[in-house]
């Protein structure tokens, strides 16, 4: 049976460490220069309803590199923008090519996509969640810290579609995770339910970020204002501003804190410049970690062994 990857629940916590192995294999033989074609004939397409720019280009590399073929389906030149039905597309495309990944605004579009598809879709991105950034967001602090259970992470801000990720994510892989949001934004209440469905859950609101972040080991933040959202973006520059991941904020947190951002930044918002460009920040170590786990998600999805 085809498998997709809409959510980061759609993995176990045992396949999801196997993804962190075998990206870490594909990291190494990127780095020594050693070719892997895994993929050798394989097609990917490239649904994009919203502009992006790590998650094209680091799907589209990772095609390349293991010997497959990305395809940017623009949206103008599909039917899909002239009406064709999403159920529609998705059978026609699934005679053509052997997977899609699609970025749009509606969760209920991607699932529709994967309901009448024949092929692995993978959700690059929707209002609702970011799974491939909180999936390999994990594989990132893993990487530096193997236990991700001895963590506190605190996530400061908006509780949007890459928080819903890193909740669910963290609700598999027992990662202590505290959210530190104004309360005239709201979690999600269905996703804090289905992440309360695991016995790992570990998810605590602090409604001062500066309580949040005591003795934190992570603080990550995400952007006040999210594609979709921009009408909102005076308001919520207003009602997030104490918010804001600065460094008086970092200071109370562990001396050696990890700052994180899925980018791309509103530099000045949620995150100053000190921070993000500061010895703590890995953010772009982040986004290099989309291309490896990325690349591993492919090889699993679409077949193939890696080793
Ligand atoms: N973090 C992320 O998904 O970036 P893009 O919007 O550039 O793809
Ligand atoms: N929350 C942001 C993430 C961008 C990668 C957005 O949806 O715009």
């Amino acid at each position: 049976m085809k498998k997709d990857f809409l959510s980061i629940k759609d993995l176990t916590r045992d396949e999801i460490f196997n993804l962190f192995e075998e990206a870490n294999y594909l990291r190494k033989l990127l780095k020594e220069g050693k070719s892997f074609y895994p993929l050798k004939g394989k097609t990917l397409g490239m649904i994009f309803r919203k502009p992006s720019t790590r998650t094209r280009l680091s799907f589209e590399v990772g095609m390349y590199q293991l010997g497959g073929h990305p395809i940017f389906l623009s949206l103008p030149q599909l039917q899909l923008k002239r009406g064709e039905t999403i159920e529609d597309t998705a059978k026609v495309l699934s005679l053509y090519i052997d997977a899609i990944m699609i970025r749009t605004f509606d969760h209920q579009e991607v699932i529709r996509f994967a309901k009448a598809a024949t092929i692995p879709v993978i959700n690059g991105l929707t209002d609702l969640l970011h799974p491939c950034q909180a999936l390999s967001d994990y594989y990132t602090i893993w990487r530096k810290k193997k236990n991700l259970k001895k963590i506190k992470w605190v996530y400061v801000g908006d509780v949007n579609n890459v928080c819903n990720s890193l909740i669910l994510g963290a609700s598999i892989l027992g990662v202590n995770l505290f959210i530190s949001h104004p309360p005239e934004y709201k979690p999600n209440e269905e996703i804090i339910s289905q992440a309360r469905e695991s016995k790992e859950a570990k998810i605590t609101f602090v409604k001062d970020p500066l309580e949040a972040v005591k003795e934190a080991d992570i603080i990550y933040t995400d952007v006040w204002t999210s594609m979709g959202k921009e009408k909102e973006e005076k308001d919520r520059r207003s009602i997030f501003k104490d918010y804001q991941v600065n460094l008086n904020l970092v200071k109370k947190a562990k001396e050696d804190v990890i700052i994180m951002h899925c980018l791309p930044a509103h530099r000045g918002e949620e995150i100053t410049d000190e921070v993000i460009d500061g010895k703590k920040s890995i953010v772009f170590e982040q986004a290099e970690n989309r291309l490896h786990l990325q690349k591993a998600l492919l090889v699993k999805l679409l077949g193939s062994k890696i080793s």
